[in-house]
């Protein structure tokens, strides 16, 4: 009798000969090569542990594999880059800077003006409006001088509107100094410094609605003007810290309310960027299963708007793993896409199997000219589930690597030695797992259409599949 591996091996030997694929060798899919393939930027910030070299060696290498945009957690903010006064200090950032060209990712810088985070000698000059503007010009032209085309992106004004009925930010020392006037000028000296660096505007709470009441409300009547006043705005960052177990009403949004803003921006020819995503739980609670992945819907909720959005083009998370996260000071938990142990949470999967499955309508896949332009990368996707239930083999290495086969609800699995099966719907949600897997399993999943994920040690293979 016959062995499910040789099964397995024969389906693979007849797929080889029937599709002439003999020597191809396909990387395992990752969340960057599908962000690639789908013109997007998916990244997670260098946070600061990593920047002081506290990081287990996983650490850096999930970071440069999965991400192709990396922002640093605290390193180019004021404080940090013009410690005193006049004195630049770009150890840390030229550290990242150095870590994205090797890796080549793109760059995004955080932040220029910000009442947070601001050295006491600026405070000093709290009353001298012209000694303030001319603190924040010279910030501004050195900072964004020195990375002239090495950093991509800024937030050139962070958080300079009040959560409440909006309004902005008093408490600001470049509101109180300067007035208001801080941020258009703030725009127009980035722009002199960098021309090429595409210019944002970054702020939490814009997921909760448009309406004037609402901070998004209040910031879209600023982005028109600004536009009018030739103002050199490109982008507004949403930083969508949401909670999903919250009730209070500062946190409630809803990617619908964000995609909204993502629409209205789009008619200013203003891009919508997610730049801090995170969404945790409140702490203490214990937090179960089926809130992960309830947690991992929401995930991929927003990052629908970043791939159906043509105005949207980057999905940027507030860290790598719940070990490291700001999220405690927050009184949250678990707001990350890796758990403590640097294992993929339910999120993870969750967008991965979404990244997989995004289709952009054809006819807007020719016109889109606002996403990154990626003229090298071949942006149409090939249908790979309209002929029958069988899948084609992804990654093909020799029969020692992995690949997979379905036959009815059959999954033949070759080049494995005890896999992990996952079976997902459409929208990312987990259907059927069977572990330690060695030659096939039955997958007791309805008819449809799924994605299927195979993991063996390191080896992992992601593929659609239609069940008849
Ligand atoms: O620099 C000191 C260090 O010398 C000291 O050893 C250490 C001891 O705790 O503290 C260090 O400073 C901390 C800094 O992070 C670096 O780790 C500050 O106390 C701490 O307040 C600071 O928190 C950062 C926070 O911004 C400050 O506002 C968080 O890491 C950072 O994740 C968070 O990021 C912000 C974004 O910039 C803007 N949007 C909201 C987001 C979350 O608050």
């Amino acid at each position: 009798m016959m062995s499910n591996h040789s099964i397995a091996g024969l389906a693979l030997c007849a797929t080889l000969l029937g599709t002439g694929l003999t020597s191809a060798f396909a990387a395992d899919e990752t969340l960057r090569s599908l962000a690639d393939k789908n013109n997007i930027y998916i990244g997670a910030i260098l946070n600061s542990q990593w920047f002081g070299g506290g990081l287990p060696g996983n650490y850096e290498q999930i970071h440069k594999t999965q991400f192709n945009i990396v922002v640093a957690e605290n390193e180019m903010k004021f404080d940090a880059t013009e410690p005193s006064e006049n004195r630049f200090n770009y150890n840390n950032g030229d550290k990242m800077v150095k870590y994205a060209k090797q890796n080549g990712m793109r760059v995004r810088g955080h932040a220029l003006a910000w009442h947070s985070q601001v050295p006491n000698w600026v405070n000093n000059y709290k009353n001298d409006k012209k000694k303030l503007l001319s603190v924040l010009k010279n910030h501004i032209n050195n900072v964004v001088g020195h990375w002239k085309g090495q950093v991509d992106e800024w937030d050139v004004v962070n958080e300079a509107i009040s959560n409440n009925e909006p309004q902005w930010r008093s408490y600001s020392v470049w509101y109180q100094g300067i007035g208001p006037e801080f941020i258009d000028s703030a725009f127009v000296w980035a722009h002199a410094a960098d021309p090429n660096a595409e210019l944002c505007y970054n702020d939490y709470n814009l997921e909760q609605g448009i309406n004037p009441k609402a901070k998004a409300g209040f910031l879209l009547e600023q982005v028109k003007r600004w536009v009018a006043n030739g103002i050199p705005i490109h982008c507004v960052g949403s930083q969508t810290h949401v909670e999903d177990t919250t009730t209070d009403k500062h946190f409630i949004g809803s990617p619908d309310s964000l995609r909204s803003l993502a629409k209205e921006l789009a008619k200013l020819n203003v891009k919508l960027k997610i730049t801090e995503l995170d969404i945790g739980f409140k702490s203490g609670i214990n937090v179960s299963k089926s809130d992960l992945e309830r947690q991992g819907q929401t995930f991929r909720q927003y990052l629908d708007i970043i791939l159906e959005e043509p105005n949207a083009d980057t999905y940027l998370i507030w860290g790598v793993s719940d070990k490291w996260s700001w999220l405690g000071g927050l009184n949250r938990q678990k707001g990350l896409i890796y758990d403590d142990n640097l294992q993929p949470k339910p999120a993870f999967d969750s967008i991965m199997v979404r990244l997989q499955t995004y289709e952009p309508p054809k006819d807007t896949v020719a016109t889109d000219t606002t996403k990154q332009d990626t003229s090298a990368t071949d942006t149409t996707k090939k249908d790979t589930t309209s002929n029958d239930s069988t899948i084609a083999i992804k990654t093909i290495a020799g029969l020692s690597s992995l690949s997979m086969h379905l036959s009815d609800r059959t999954l033949f699995i070759a080049g494995a030695t005890a896999a992990k099966v996952d079976v997902f719907d459409m929208q990312g949600r987990p259907v059927f797992s069977a572990k330690n897997v060695k030659g096939s399993v039955d997958l007791k999943i309805a008819e449809g259409l799924y994605v299927v994920r195979v993991r063996d040690g390191s080896k992992s293979l992601m593929q659609r599949v239609t069940i008849k």
